[in-house]
């Protein structure tokens, strides 16, 4: 949660959407992976502050509902399923995935009003996602050049807590300047975004030179030659789908690219979780499989080089976007894309 200091000197910056603690914006929100919640198991998580229940049932589908039963208020996450429905733990009521009652064990009759709110959960990237409302506006994205993979191979990171609001933390993988001044990484940037019409994503692609002064530069120019490139897709401004080693080329060999996906989902005020999920396209034969599982660890090492280097940065940060420069516009784009969000109808306590 950004600080409340220097408001007199410094005043805090309110956007309708970006970087706002009072809005959920509607968009899929990570849960859990998919292995933690196995058939016929219930679990109760907090999504963005809201008290919910996840259930999976004999079909193997999953389920996601309000949690306080309107019988009489118990945690449904005491309850278990039966079937594809949950049952209360207290009195046996029976809720269908769209939180209507079906059964109640005393009477047949079920009163109009014994109803919880659903909403749409959808299985990808062997993980769980929600959101916030029954009927989403859009799926989840994919990654460009992955949507033709229909195995993939996905590792999942460490996840880790940050303090600052998700779409301060998401800026990190647009931002062209810091690459310098942090990472070092000598790139002079050209920068392509396009908002396609769909409009739950923004694409922002960063193509540019490779230095030749330092012999980091050298190695890299050996190996990718004069350009690098990498993208960045934002769903919903709540998942970054990155994009890395896009279009390099050793000679006339064509670099995999490196594939992750950085899942966010507000815990409180001033409590973010961020997963991160490795993905490639699932290939055949001992080959194929020893190449996939290189490539995520190679993702997975420029990851961890990359965090560790301004990660704390974001621990006591007051967003405050007062004078964006030209090289800044990718930031500037995507705080005009998250503020065209929709709010939900959740809140953080
Ligand atoms: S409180 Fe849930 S059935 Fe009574
Ligand atoms: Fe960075």
């Amino acid at each position: 949660m950004h600080s409340t200091k220097n408001q007199t000197t410094q005043p805090i910056q309110e956007f309708p959407v970006f970087n706002n603690w009072n809005e959920i914006a509607n968009g899929w929100y990570f849960v859990i992976p998919s292995k933690d919640l196995p058939r016929n198991a219930v679990k109760s998580i907090q999504i963005c502050g809201q008290e919910l229940v996840f259930f999976r049932g004999e079909d193997e589908k999953v389920r996601a509902l309000d949690a306080y039963c309107p019988h009489m208020g118990t945690h449904l996450g005491k309850g278990k399923v039966v079937g594809n429905n949950i049952q209360c733990f207290f009195h046996h009521w029976q809720f269908s995935e769209n939180g209507k009652c079906v059964h109640i064990p005393c009477q047949t009759e079920i009163p109009p009003k014994a109803q919880v709110k659903n909403y749409s959960v959808l299985e990808l990237y062997e993980s769980i996602w929600i959101y916030p409302s029954s009927q989403p506006d859009y799926g989840l994205v994919d990654f460009q050049d992955l949507s033709h993979a229909t195995e993939k191979i996905i590792h999942f990171g460490k996840s880790y807590e940050r303090t600052c609001h998700h779409h301060v933390t998401m800026i990190n993988g647009i931002d062209p300047q810091h690459l310098k001044t942090v990472h070092e990484l000598d790139i002079e940037m050209n920068i392509d975004i396009s908002e396609p019409q769909l409009g739950n994503m923004i694409d922002i692609s960063l193509k540019g030179k490779i230095g030749d002064g330092k012999w980091r530069e050298k190695i890299a120019r050996f190996m990718f030659g004069s350009h690098y490139s990498y993208s960045m897709r934002y769903d919903h401004g709540n998942n970054g789908f990155l994009t890395l080693m896009k279009d390099v080329y050793f000679k006339n060999y064509k670099w995999p690219s490196l594939h992750m996906i950085f899942a966010y989902r507000p815990l409180e005020r001033g409590r973010l979780l961020v997963q991160p999920i490795y993905v490639t396209k699932k290939r055949s034969g001992l080959h194929g499989r020893i190449v996939s599982y290189l490539l995520i660890w190679l993702t997975k090492r420029a990851f961890y080089s990359l965090q560790g280097e301004d990660g704390a940065v974001y621990e006591n940060m007051r967003f405050y976007p007062a004078n964006l420069l030209s090289i800044d516009r990718p930031v500037a784009q995507y705080i005009q894309y998250v503020n065209k969000l929709k709010s939900s109808s959740w809140k953080l306590p």
